[in-house]
């Protein structure tokens, strides 16, 4: 039976350990959403971790739904997320970054010259972080979109490819593409939201295109062993109807996922976002038709991983909140360590407390001894 704690070859990357930290956007590049030293310092702190997928990266200003998510199409930004890369290589890890357009997920206080956010359609849906009417940010219910005509999809793709490039330029060890969540892509993926008649709406085959079109435009970048890509099917995360064509729809992407050699496909399950829970079973029917590495994110701890990954349900275990708290979570759980609950209240904005000054466990032992107390 394979350990968490043993090394795992990712598409010829090798990793030191099973264990994936998720992506978390924690919107602190509060400057041009440019990634900043802090940043750097909190993926540095994390790199016990086998792979690191970076908070999603917005590909163009017009993918942006949140201020201070820091971006992948400036120069500035580039040259910012090369301070992360290098620190998490400085330390032995792996890092991919998250390319994410967040489609209908944002609003016109952020968008370029106030315009309407863009997506599959025109229907609303969803909350973005923009600036409310007295100029302050805060959480607001997203803008209308419109829907994006079909020569502008071919660009959103063209913006995927760029980003890759960037990511790369950036120092980054590869990209997966943000398929879940709600985002641009699920927007097309879902068949009871997708009302267009182009060659990207209607049949399975059309809903699926343009995250296959974006992935493919990635590779040809990049190489398949450098793209991943996320996706998180019966996810119901902002607005996202339920359709009934869900598990072919998914299993059909699974089909075309084979032909592309991908470094992953890594699932998300919402339920730990407070939404209903993806089916196992469709788990098990994913694996079984999914030929590649697969990832798996959402409520997991240790033994529950080690099962998946026993059973052969899944390669590696993917953790999100437990990593905000433990940036030696790797360590904590192969010795049994007890983990720092993690605070929901500093998951986004804010500075450097509740992001860079969790202790690890060793640095919490000394502590202890040094003020008495152990
Ligand atoms: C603060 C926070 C930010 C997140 N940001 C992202 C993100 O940028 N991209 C993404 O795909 N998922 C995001 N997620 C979801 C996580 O990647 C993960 O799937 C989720 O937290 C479930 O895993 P967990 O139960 O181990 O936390 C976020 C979750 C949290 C808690």
């Amino acid at each position: 039976m394979a350990s968490l704690f043993e090394p795992y070859d990712l598409a010829g990357h090798r990793l030191t350990n099973r264990i994936v930290m998720a992506p978390m956007t924690r919107s602190r590049a509060r400057e041009n959403d440019v990634p900043n030293e802090m940043g750097a310092l909190y993926y540095r702190q994390r790199a016990c971790a086998g792979l690191i997928i970076s908070e999603g990266t917005p590909i163009s200003r017009e993918g942006q739904g949140y201020l201070f998510n820091p971006g992948i199409y400036g120069p500035d930004q580039i040259e910012g997320w090369k301070k992360t890369t290098r620190a998490v290589h400085e330390r032995g890890g792996l890092i991919f970054a998250q390319t994410w357009h967040v489609g209908r997920v944002s609003h016109t206080s952020i968008q370029l010259n106030g315009q309407a956010p863009v997506s599959s359609t025109a229907k609303q849906g969803g909350m973005a972080f923009g600036y409310n009417d007295e100029g302050r940010p805060d959480m607001l219910a997203a803008s209308t979109p419109r829907a994006l005509e079909t020569h502008e999809v071919k660009r959103v793709v063209g913006d995927f490819a760029q980003a890759a490039v960037n990511a790369r330029m950036a120092g980054f060890d590869g990209v997966e593409v943000h398929g879940a969540n709600g985002y641009l892509f699920e927007q097309f993926l879902n068949a009871e939201l997708n009302d267009r008649s182009d060659e990207y709406g209607g049949s399975r085959e059309n809903r699926c295109r343009l995250l296959l079109e974006a992935i493919d435009a990635s590779i040809e970048k990049i190489g398949a062993h450098r793209v991943g890509v996320r996706i998180s099917p019966y996810g119901q995360l902002f607005d996202m109807p339920a359709y009934d064509d869900t598990e072919a729809t998914y299993l059909h992407l699974a089909a075309e996922l084979n032909k592309r050699h991908l470094a992953y496909v890594h699932i998300m399950d919402q339920g730990a976002q407070g939404q209903e829970a993806m089916p196992r079973e469709f788990l098990r029917k994913f694996r079984d038709a999914y030929e590649g590495t697969l990832l798996f994110a959402g409520n997991l701890d240790k033994q529950e991983a080690q099962k998946l990954v026993d059973e052969g349900t899944i390669d590696l275990p993917v953790f999100g909140r437990p990593f905000t708290s433990n940036p030696d979570l790797v360590e904590r759980m192969k010795n049994d360590w007890p983990l720092t609950p993690f605070d929901p209240d500093t998951f986004y904005g804010g500075d450097a407390r509740g992001y860079v000054d969790f202790p690890t466990y060793q640095e919490e032992q000394e502590r202890r001894a040094r003020f008495g107390e152990g």
